[in-house]
């Protein structure tokens, strides 16, 4: 091309480069994130993954409250890429084993039924990726949350970071609200939208060992809740036993978990920091009070959170199984 090309062609060139680096430099790496990416290639998807979660959620609801939070745990650890699926190799250890994911990650089955399922109809075209940011849409809408549309075409790492995962980018249950605002923050998102997202915790399970000092010892809590938590989990022993993170409606995708905080009982330290005299108050109020408000901003901060930093173009790859590279 370089030979031939004549002056106008040129300049055409130029401008096509001018304009990738505009894009480029607006820093919208989800510039290229489309709801239609799929339309032609796998019409189907949707669907697909649709009645994959359904199934999944009917044979144990807990499940969809997996499948969020693997999302998140995706998207915190160097953007939405589908590291977190990725088993250890000889080359490098995952994510799995990671202390913010290790014995309590799970829904990698469910995500491998699904690849399986759009494996037979469209080999090769959709991203493990995509497929688990569609399976947490999913997953909040069928448990009774609100639904929207999911932009796609991110592609799949090569690779995974155990010590990007355990390096605290996933903030422990243990932290202070600035901790929660500063990681937050570090991959763009709002104090509003990590208040919203926390919100996540109105369906789903804990294990003792995140909650224990918590119930035992801090006075922020309401005293039958705490004790009737502690029944299931002693002082020492039963790491594993597990709890609602929602008291009230432990299946339900609603703002109960807000409610619950006015009435201190937050099950994790993180959950009740966030309505402790701090400057997150008037937030989980106004989201107690209002549903509507809380599932238009959790959708928001959804959105947000599926773009963080997305592999696109001819950038990572589409895997053939989500647990391997190629
Ligand atoms: C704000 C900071 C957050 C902290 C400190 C935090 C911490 C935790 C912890 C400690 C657990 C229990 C893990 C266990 O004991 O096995 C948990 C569960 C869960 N988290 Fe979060 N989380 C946060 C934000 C989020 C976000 C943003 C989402 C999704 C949008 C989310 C969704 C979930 C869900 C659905 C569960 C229950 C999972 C299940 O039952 O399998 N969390 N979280
Ligand atoms: C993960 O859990 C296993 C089983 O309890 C434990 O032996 C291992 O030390 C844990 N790994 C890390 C990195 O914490
Ligand atoms: C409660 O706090 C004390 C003092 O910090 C600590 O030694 C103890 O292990 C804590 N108890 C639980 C159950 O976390």
């Amino acid at each position: 091309m370089a030979f031939t090309t004549s002056h106008t062609q040129k300049h055409v060139v130029v401008l096509a480069l001018a304009l990738q680096l505009t894009f480029l430099l607006m820093g919208t790496s989800s510039a290229q994130l489309s709801v239609s990416f799929y339309s032609k290639t796998c019409p189907k998807l949707l669907s697909i993954v649709r009645y994959g979660v359904q199934s999944a959620i009917a044979k144990e609801t807990r499940i969809g409250a997996s499948l969020l939070r693997l999302h998140f745990h995706d998207c915190f650890v160097n953007g939405c890429d589908g590291s977190i699926l990725l088993e250890d190799t000889a080359t490098f250890r995952g994510e799995q084993t990671a202390p913010p994911n290790n014995r309590s990650v799970r829904g990698f089955n469910v995500i491998k039924a699904i690849k399986s399922n759009v494996e037979k109809v469209c080999p090769g075209v959709v991203s493990c990726t995509d497929i688990l940011t569609l399976t947490a849409r999913d997953s909040v809408n069928i448990l009774g949350g609100p639904t929207w549309e999911v932009r796609l075409g991110r592609r799949d790492s090569k690779t995974a970071s155990f010590s990007a995962a355990s390096s605290g980018v996933i903030p422990p249950p243990s932290s202070t609200l600035a901790n929660l605002i500063n990681r937050f923050s570090a991959v763009g998102l709002s104090t509003k939208d990590m208040v919203a997202l926390s919100g996540a915790h109105t369906i789903g399970l804990a294990r003792c060992v995140s909650f224990r000092s918590r119930i035992y010892n801090e006075s922020n809590i309401d005293t039958s809740f705490a004790k009737l938590t502690q029944r299931n989990c002693p002082r020492s022993g039963g790491d594993d036993n597990l709890a609602p993170l929602d008291v009230t409606t432990p299946k339900l995708f609603d703002n109960h978990y807000y409610k619950n905080l006015l009435n201190k009982k937050g099950l994790l330290h993180s959950d009740q920091i966030l309505h402790n005299g701090g400057s997150t108050d008037s937030l989980v109020e106004q989201y107690s009070q209002n549903n509507k408000i809380f599932d238009a901003d959790f959708v928001t901060a959804m959105i947000k959170m599926g773009d963080i930093k997305p592999l696109i173009g001819s950038q990572g790859e589409i895997r053939k199984v989500c647990s391997k590279p190629n």
